[in-house]
């Protein structure tokens, strides 16, 4: 799975980096965690959001906040790469 996170620079003041070590620390504590490759991209059209992530190249962009972004990991991307979402 690979995991597209915003770079550009609306998502940058919104914590994109915050967003990227959190979901790397969570990806180390977890045995899923090697099957995701992060991927830091450029504006991906919805600024106005948090912090966009997309998976894939699913059409649906997330908006991911430093303190949404467990429950992105564990309600999302897991249930995903399980196959149950
Ligand atoms: S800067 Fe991130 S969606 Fe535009």
């Amino acid at each position: 799975m690979l995991i597209n996170i915003c770079i550009g620079s609306a998502c940058h003041l919104k914590g994109s980096y915050n967003v990227i070590t959190e979901i790397q620390q969570l990806m180390e504590e977890d045995s899923y965690g090697s099957q995701i490759e992060l991927k830091s991209v450029f504006c991906l059209g919805h600024c106005q959001s948090g912090v966009s992530v997309q998976i894939d190249d699913e059409p649906t962009i997330y908006s991911v906040t430093k303190e949404s972004v467990k429950d992105f990991y564990y309600n999302t991307v897991i249930p995903k790469l399980k196959g149950e979402l």
